[in-house]
């Protein structure tokens, strides 16, 4: 059997994604929408195998133990059951970003999963089906398909949620995002135990999902408008009610830490000197900051003067997902 290699890019999304209403399909409660980045990704293997008793997972040159290998099985089993294929699975993966740390590796850890099955399986699966395959394994990655702008449309079956570009006239181009590395440790509540929380308990989630809808509508407005002010407006607004949530839910928690709000503050400072840029922030406590191009060195030379410079990093807009040459085999470094 083929070796099927991919690489995919984390996307951070400034309408979010939080709360599914089926979490067996990953059918999410609202649309939401993202930039793909070009400073994060992850490269996968994927060799289906008679030879293999059991799915077997490399993440960053270390075979996984059972409970990590079991998230892989669980995608893999819908591959097999989908595509017909009665074999077990080698999965090589590496992670060019902090894992499980609010910096969207899930997205293209499990993008980069589906489009390696896609080449091992010989699939030919189009960007829509492709997008729909990725939901499956985790929400986001269905974004991180295209490249640019993405809205996950939520749809109302395994058939209708999937993600589709926005087009925007190259805009994003213009565009650029601070990522603030407060803390790259695994978080201890996953997003996808987060969502959970606050859909079922939170007294917030109502306000949440009507906010929300309006966003979406205003953000792509924005986008097509090529207006700045409103799409960072939006999107910081967005995630604020995102994690407001949080708050609200039943134990209550915050992925927030002291140097998050110290991110948030410097942002609204620079904005107050004339520099527009806007933050969001996802299931952890590092904070994304948008900004255009033109702004991009004043912005890192204000976040340099306090935090070090091995917790930033500037993204540019990044591409789609991409099928590697994959004549090589495995190696699991
Ligand atoms: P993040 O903010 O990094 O997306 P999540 O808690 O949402 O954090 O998701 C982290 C989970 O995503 C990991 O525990 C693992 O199950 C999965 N994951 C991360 N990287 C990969 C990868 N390269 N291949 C497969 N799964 C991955
Ligand atoms: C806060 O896609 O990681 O980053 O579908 O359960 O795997 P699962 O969740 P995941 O959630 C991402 C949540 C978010 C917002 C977003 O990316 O839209």
């Amino acid at each position: 059997m083929n070796i099927g290699k991919a690489r995919a890019y984390t996307n951070i999304a400034l309408i979010k994604y939080w709360g599914k209403k089926d979490d067996r399909l990953i059918l999410p409660m609202n649309n939401s929408l993202s930039l793909t980045l070009d400073a994060f990704y992850t490269e996968t293997s994927v060799q289906f195998t008679p030879e293999l008793p059991t799915d077997r997972f490399y993440l960053d040159g270390q075979l996984q133990d059972d409970a990590q290998t079991k998230k892989i099985s669980s995608f893999l089993d819908i591959v097999r059951h989908k595509y017909d294929v009665p074999l077990f699975a080698e999965v090589t993966s590496k992670n060019f970003v902090p894992t499980a740390a609010g910096l969207a590796s899930s997205a293209s850890g499990l993008a980069a999963l589906a489009g390696a099955c896609n080449a091992a399986l010989d699939l030919s699966l189009t960007p829509e089906e492709l997008s729909r395959l990725a939901r499956r394994g985790s929400g986001s990655a269905c974004r991180s398909i295209f490249g640019g702008f993405a809205e996950w449309q939520k749809g109302d079956s395994d058939d209708t949620s999937y993600a589709v570009q926005v087009s925007s006239d190259s805009w994003e181009d213009e565009l650029a995002m601070l990522f603030v590395l407060v803390d790259d440790a695994q978080k201890d509540v996953s997003s996808r135990d987060g969502m959970k929380r606050t859909v079922e308990t939170s007294v917030f989630y109502q306000g949440w999902l009507t906010a929300a809808a309006e966003d979406l509508i205003t953000a792509k407005q924005a986008i097509k408008e090529k207006n700045f002010v409103s799409l960072g407006e939006t999107a910081e607004a967005n995630a604020l009610r995102m994690h407001a949530t949080t708050l609200g839910a039943m134990p209550p928690f915050t992925y927030w830490s002291p140097d998050s709000l110290k991110a948030m503050n410097l942002v609204r400072a620079c904005r107050a000197e004339g520099i527009s840029c806007y933050f969001t922030m996802d299931a952890g406590p590092n904070v994304k900051v948008l900004v255009q191009k033109k702004n991009q060195a004043r912005l890192l030379a204000q976040f340099t003067e306090q935090f070090s410079e091995n917790q930033l990093v500037m993204a540019s807009a990044g591409p789609g997902i991409e099928i590697l040459n994959s004549e090589r085999s495995l190696t699991h470094d």
